[in-house]
């Protein structure tokens, strides 16, 4: 049985840009596995529409990408974060355009056509038409499966990271992960020098997301069971514009459209961003999905409306062809007529605490992309920011692991995965219900708009729920499901404490009970930890 155990230099949990960007960068230096819970390309990172934000235009500079960070992020980014990686994504987009991504150019020229979302003084973000991320991760892809140094291992979830402190060991490192291999339902040992998550947001923490199935915040529950800092986890970003259809699963419709004039409307035709915020619907996403929550809820109304038919057909279709052929497809024709759009969860902001070269707490643990908490976002991600974070921390990750490795200790055979008390579960019902009930009263109590009652009934559940899964997970044999159910469990936890803790409304996190202050004030970054917990109860 020792044998099987797979053992490799870095252990990349997750394929996403970032693992994928870390997993091409470090094969030069050693040898790679790469786990994805599903097929290799599926997650956030396929699904990206607007693009990647970065300094190209010659009428742009650093300094006002910077400013523009600093301000969406309410007065809780890391300013020297933000610099360093704002400073580092002209080289990253040429790294991708080198690897043959293709990014969308102005007609007749060689200068790229750069899109302007919320929030963004400049036009800045780079795109190829409305399906950036399908350019990228699909890219990313080719190369990998190719490389002779990268193992990859589809259908491969992780469970758990195994730390010499878990072992019983004096000292402190990740030495790997167990790993449930979804095919041959069966839990392998991998050993690794450095592992590090990829493992993306947890926007399946609430009921309605533009987020695929994969993201239900493994990683930060891992991190957070093996002692790291979690940070800012109240801070989750809802999209102001997803498509209102019950069979769109909240299908995204790109900021990029305001940026090319789209307005948003009442049921009526009125238009009532302009009245609001003298960016209009340009204003950073907290404070437009905020507004659109306040309308639908004053008018009783199911939706809004974003209307970009004012513009050419021609331009609509070239510029949004996906968007315009999925609308299509649930009978909204945007050339023509205003398109119904709801808020959803979009983006969490928190996460595993990390340090400018994406390393956790733990020695030997990295986190890098939407799983970690750098501090570029602080208390609301610019857009189209995400994606830069996710390439430049591969490219920092990369450089400090490749420093590291050679005088890396070896791993030791490490103890098998114990099954010899569990059994098959005759009520697979519990996983089904549980995982209903925690993303029904994570968007009713813990949405858009807080109040310290609805947090606290949100805990009071949460305490309930988690009790029954550690009970049902210490007696039944793994699932996926139940897997991503106790994750998420977890992650709901570590959401309701931070929004707790936080007594103030600041960028993402907008409560009744303490109306917004100053905005740009600086700030205090929320973090919890498992120690700290462990006397209370809370989210252990
Ligand atoms: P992901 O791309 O989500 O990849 C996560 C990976 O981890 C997957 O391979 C998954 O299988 C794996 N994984 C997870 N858990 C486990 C586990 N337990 N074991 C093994 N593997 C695991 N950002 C922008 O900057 N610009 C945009 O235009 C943009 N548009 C967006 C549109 C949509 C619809 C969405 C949902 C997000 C968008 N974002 C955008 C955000 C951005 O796409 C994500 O933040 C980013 O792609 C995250 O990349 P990642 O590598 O961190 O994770
Ligand atoms: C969008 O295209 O609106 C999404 C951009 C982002 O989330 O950064």
């Amino acid at each position: 049985m020792a044998n099987d155990q797979y053992h490799c230099d870095v252990l990349i949990v997750g394929s996403g840009a970032s693992g994928l960007a870390l997993a091409l960068q470090l094969a030069e230096y050693g040898r790679i596995a790469v786990l994805s819970k599903a097929g290799l390309s599926e997650g956030a990172t396929l699904y990206a529409q607007g693009g990647v934000s970065a300094v190209l235009d010659v009428g742009d500079s650093v300094e006002s990408h910077v400013q523009d960070t600093l301000a969406a992020g309410a007065g809780l980014c890391k300013p020297d974060i933000v610099r360093l990686v704002v400073e580092h994504g002209r080289e990253n987009i040429h790294w991708l355009a080198q690897l043959g991504v293709q990014f969308t150019k102005d007609p007749g020229s060689d200068d790229y056509h750069l899109h302007r979302e919320g929030g963004h003084s400049q036009r800045r973000i780079i795109h190829a038409a409305d399906s950036t991320g399908k350019a990228i991760e699909t890219t990313l892809e080719q190369r990998v499966r190719l490389h002779p140094r990268i193992e990859l291992f589809e259908f491969h979830t992780a469970v758990d990271l195994i730390s010499s402190r878990r072992l019983g060991r004096a000292d402190h490192r990740c030495l790997g992960a167990y790993v449930y291999d979804r095919r041959a339902g069966k839990v392998r040992v991998f050993r690794s020098k450095f592992t590090v998550l990829a493992t993306g947001g947890a926007g399946k923490v609430y009921l309605y997301t533009s987020n695929p199935d994969i993201c239900t915040g493994d990683g930060i529950a891992m991190a957070w069971r093996a002692g790291c800092r979690i940070a800012n986890m109240e801070f989750v970003q809802f999209h102001p514009t997803c498509l209102f259809h019950p069979q769109a699963k909240a299908f995204l419709i790109s900021e990029a459209l305001r940026g090319e004039g789209a307005r948003l409307l009442l049921p009526d035709g009125s238009r009532f961003m302009d009245r609001l915020d003298s960016r209009a619907e340009l204003a950073p996403r907290d404070i437009v999905a905020r507004v659109i929550d306040h309308e639908m809820k004053r008018l009783g109304s199911e939706c809004v409306y974003l209307d970009i038919s004012h513009r050419p057909a021609d331009f609509i279709i070239d510029h949004f062809p996906t968007i315009y052929a999925r609308c299509l497809q649930f009978g909204f024709d945007i050339t023509k007529a205003p398109i119904p759009v709801v808020p959803a969860a979009h983006y969490t902001c928190g996460g595993v605490l990390i340090d400018r070269h994406g390393r956790s707490d733990v020695p030997g643990l990295y986190a890098i992309g939407e799983v970690s908490c750098s501090g570029l976002h602080g208390a609301n991600r610019m857009a189209s920011n995400s994606l830069l974070e996710c390439i430049v921390f591969a490219q920092l990750a990369c450089a400090d692991i490749a420093s590291l490795l050679v005088q890396a200790p070896g791993v030791p055979q490490l103890p098998e995965w114990d099954e010899s008390q569990v059994s098959d579960s005759d009520e697979e019902v519990v996983v089904a219900h549980n995982w209903d009930e925690i993303r029904r009263f994570m968007w009713d109590y813990v949405g858009i708009v807080r109040t310290n009652k609805r947090l606290q009934r949100a805990r009071h559940r949460i305490r309930l729920l988690q009790a029954e899964i550690h009970e049902y997970y210490g007696n039944f044999r793994l699932t996926n499901d139940l897997i991503e159910l106790r994750n998420l469990s977890q992650v709901a936890a570590l959401i309701i404490e931070s929004a707790i803790r936080r007594r103030e409304s600041r960028g993402l996190h907008y409560t009744l009970d303490y109306p917004a202050d100053e905005p740009g004030r600086p700030g205090v970054d929320t973090v919890l930890t498992l120690a700290e917990s462990e006397g209370e109860r809370v989210v252990a």
